[in-house]
This record gives structure tokens, sequence and C-alpha cells, in this order.
């Protein structure tokens, strides 16, 4: 299978600047050449455009929508057109705004194509935020509730049609922030969240054999990476970091454990912010837990 790399740099969906130099910082780790040693082709697609940041304050409970809107539209056309030419799109953000539209053309994608959804999303956040709840307006914090049907038309329509998926598909892994109103949201779904007191309690082995749970043949896996699930003491480059995430060896036995399955079929990689990293050594740590995720060990297994 061919991976296409799909540039989102931009930064309208967050609270800092910054998330948009993710895409050229991911290329600067030299991604591409990393996945090619593992034997994959790699195809660069440059990066998509959209509206610059205005940075102003929300409307009606969101932060610039209308930029939302057009930088989500762009990444689903994207996106849709990989899948349908048989290829694994890789997203590089880029705030997790984006996952929006990947997501929803990855969900239209197999509604066509028959195809089961499963959903890993990695972070420290659950991103289920509504104009109601958020204590911030910033979209980067909504995109799973929009995917879910909760949101502006706008955004819960793209795939053509609202609700795109549904809370059962998700699995949250690391979790340790969310806000009040949206604990009510999350419970309320019933949204399956194994935040990170699960994780210390239970291991992370276990908690992934539980997201993985039921994976195989005709299901299309998407992992949805927001770099701030790793704790900031290894990944200070991301512009939300909360204390309390998987440390290097439980991120890499999550990636090698997923990479397990072979069903990882398109990837978002988000919320890389190179102004708040030092020698680019976030990205390089996110490259290399990419190269697990393809699949990399340390012996031939
Ligand atoms: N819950 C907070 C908010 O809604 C933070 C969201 C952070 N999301 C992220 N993708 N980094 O503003
Ligand atoms: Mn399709
Ligand atoms: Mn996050
Ligand atoms: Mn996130």
């Amino acid at each position: 299978k061919t991976i296409s790399l799909i540039g989102v740099p931009t930064d309208i969906g967050a609270g800092h600047r910054g998330a948009a130099m993710g895409p050229e910082a991911l290329r600067v780790a030299n991604l591409a050449a990393k996945l090619e040693r593992r034997g994959l082709k790699v195809i660069d697609r440059g990066n998509l455009h959209g509206p610059l940041n205005p940075w102003q304050p929300p409307e009606h409970g969101y932060r610039h929508l209308d930029e939302v809107v057009a930088w989500n539209t762009a990444v689903y056309t994207a996106v849709h057109q990989e899948l349908q030419a048989g290829r694994l799109p890789i997203m590089l953000g880029g705030d997790h705004c984006l996952a929006i539209g990947s997501i929803s053309a990855v969900a239209r994608h197999c509604h066509d194509e028959g195809k089961q959804l499963r959903v890993l999303w990695l972070d420290a956040h659950t991103d289920f935020n509504t104009a109601q709840a958020t204590p911030t307006g910033n979209i980067h914090g909504m995109p799973v509730a929009c995917l879910c049907g909760i949101g502006p038309a706008e955004l819960t329509g793209l795939s053509g049609h609202a609700p795109a998926t549904t809370p059962d598909v998700f699995r949250y892994i690391g979790i340790r922030s969310v806000d009040e109103g949206e604990k009510r949201m999350v419970r309320s779904a019933d949204l399956q969240v194994h935040d990170m007191r699960h994780i210390d309690e239970v291991g992370m082995k276990r908690v992934m054999e539980e997201a993985l749970a039921g994976i195989e043949g005709n299901i299309h896996l998407h992992v949805s990476f927001d770099v701030d699930f790793l704790d900031p003491s290894i990944a200070p480059g991301v512009g939300t970091t909360v204390r309390g995430g998987p440390n290097y060896r439980e991120a890499q036995l999550c990636m090698e454990m997923i990479a397990d399955t072979g069903c990882m079929a398109s990837l978002d990689i988000v919320e890389l912010n190179p102004a708040f990293d030092k020698r680019n050594q976030t990205a390089k740590l996110a490259v290399d837990l990419v190269e697990s995720l393809f699949g990399k060990s340390t012996l031939i297994r």
C-alpha cells in the first residue's frame, strides 16, 4: 500500500499559534525517508491551502468557524481522494480540528465500501466540547463531538450525511483533561475512555487489548494521534501540555500493538507545535513513534 502525506498547516482551531509549522517540522524530522526505509512507498502531496489565522475571539461559542469549515472542506476532499485511490493518507497537522475533515472522509469511504470503522483517539483531551460546554471556543476541542453530529451543521455534515459516525467507534487512550461540561457530554454519549488512571491501574498492554478488541478483517482502523497524548517531559512541543501522560516505553508499546493488528488505514498526526519545541525533539519523537506504528520493532518477529 502506498502512503500519501498531506500537510495541513493551520492553527485556526487552537488557542496558541504555531501548529501551522507542524507539517514542515515532521518533514525536517525525515518522516518520508524513515517510512521508505521500512519498505513503504511514500508520496508527499505537499500542503493543503486555506485561510490564514485571523486571531479573533469566539462568536456564538466558536472561534474561527468559517476558517475551520474552509480547511476541513479541503481536508475532506483530499483524504477521500486518497482513500478512493487505495492509498493510506497521513495528515501532517496542524491542529486537531482537521480530524473533522479526515475522519468524515474515512467514515464516508467505509460507508461506501461496506467496511467497519474504528477510531483510536490518542490524546490528553477528549475533544468532545460543544459551543455551550467549551471554556475557550477553540474548535480543536470539539472534533469528536462534531463527528458524532453535535456541532454546527457546516461541520457535522461535511460528508454529505450527518452524523459522519457514532460514539461507539471511538476508543480514547491517555485521557487526563476533560472540561466540566464536557464530562457530562462524554458520559451521556457513553464513549469508551481509557484514561491515565486506567493505564496506571492495569498497564498499557491491557488497555490496548481492550481498545483493539474485535479488530480484524473488514475493519478500517483510523488513528488520530494528538502529540499532547505523550508526557510533556518527552514531548514539550505542543500548545496544550498536560502532565502525567504515557512515557516513552508506554507510547512505544501502544504504537507497536496497533501495528500488530495490520488494520491501520489512515492516520492524523496533530498538535505538534514547533514554537514550543527545542531542537525539533518532539517532531523527532513523533516520527520515531510513527515508525513503530508502521511495524518497526527491535527484533524480527
Ligand atoms: N478542552 C480544552 C478546550 O476545549 C482543550 C482542548 C485541547 N484540544 C486539543 N486538540 N489539543 O479548549
Ligand atoms: Mn468512498
Ligand atoms: Mn490534546
Ligand atoms: Mn486533541
